[in-house]
């Protein structure tokens, strides 16, 4: 497991920032759309409590040089609140739903005011972690760097399902995966559940699972940056890989 930071602040702290932030962005309750080739089932929302985000984060085992995946962030909630506790290096959401991903970004930039303003009355510093949000399919996105990933499936249907742990174990970094509903594979180890609160459950057991190495080597493509992908279209596609 690797070292904690120690940089970020406690539960209580995290919140109270987060409720700050929230309190002027408009929810991810009701319906969104996607231009991406997936069913608008699958975009059903719920939210993690802020209550329960706390099981969950212990649960994570976040330290030093951890890369920490909220796939279907919704609103970011969930990032932000890892991101402020600052032990992994990096917070990144992917969400699909446009109208949620712009909800992400702009309270992305209230936690970026909120933090300055912090740190120039001298009260705090900036956490450690990084973060940021990704307009993206989660089933269908290149993961080159997580380590650790919470997937609320939900609502997904088995396709995105499937197609997404498939996308996440080609990632060499990867090694736990913190889903709501069981996934089975043969490389998930079940090794417990943890109770969080969330706005559909009082309480609900989610599944905490270990990531085991692949029976093959990996292969090449997946250890290195290919130098091409596939053609890309313009100049500066090329510069920067898709999903990255
Ligand atoms: C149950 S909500 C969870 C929000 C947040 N992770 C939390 O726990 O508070 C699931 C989110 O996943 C998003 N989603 C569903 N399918 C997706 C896909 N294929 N790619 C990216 N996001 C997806 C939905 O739009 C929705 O916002």
């Amino acid at each position: 497991m690797p070292a904690k930071s120690g940089m970020g602040i406690g539960h209580a702290d995290a919140i109270a920032c987060l409720q700050k932030v929230f309190a002027k962005n408009h929810t991810g309750f009701g319906v969104d759309s996607t231009d991406q080739n997936i069913d608008p089932g699958n975009l059903q929302y719920g939210e993690i409590t802020y209550q329960g985000m706390q099981p969950l984060y212990s649960a994570l085992e976040l330290g030093q040089g951890d890369v920490f995946y909220d796939l279907g962030c919704g609103v970011g909630k969930l990032v932000l609140y890892v991101a402020l506790r600052g032990d992994a290096a990096r917070s990144v959401g992917l969400e699909v739903g446009q109208r949620r991903f712009l909800l992400a970004e702009g309270a992305r930039c209230s936690l970026d005011e909120e933090l300055d303003s912090l740190k120039k009355a001298g009260k705090s510093q900036s956490p450690a972690t990084e973060y940021k949000f990704m307009l993206a399919d989660i089933s269908r996105h290149r993961y080159l760097d997580p380590t650790v990933a919470v997937l609320t499936n939900l609502c997904m249907d088995m396709g995105v399902q499937s197609r997404t742990v498939n996308c996440l174990l080609r990632c060499p970094s990867f090694r736990r995966l913190v889903s709501i509903t069981p996934l089975l594979h043969s490389r998930l180890k079940l090794v417990r559940s943890v109770l969080v609160s969330c706005t559909w459950a009082k309480i609900s057991a989610w599944q905490v699972y270990d990531v085991l190495p692949p029976q093959e080597p990996l292969a090449r493509s997946f250890l290195t940056t290919p130098t091409v992908v596939k053609r890309c279209t313009s100049a500066s596609a090329l510069k920067r890989p898709p999903g990255e």
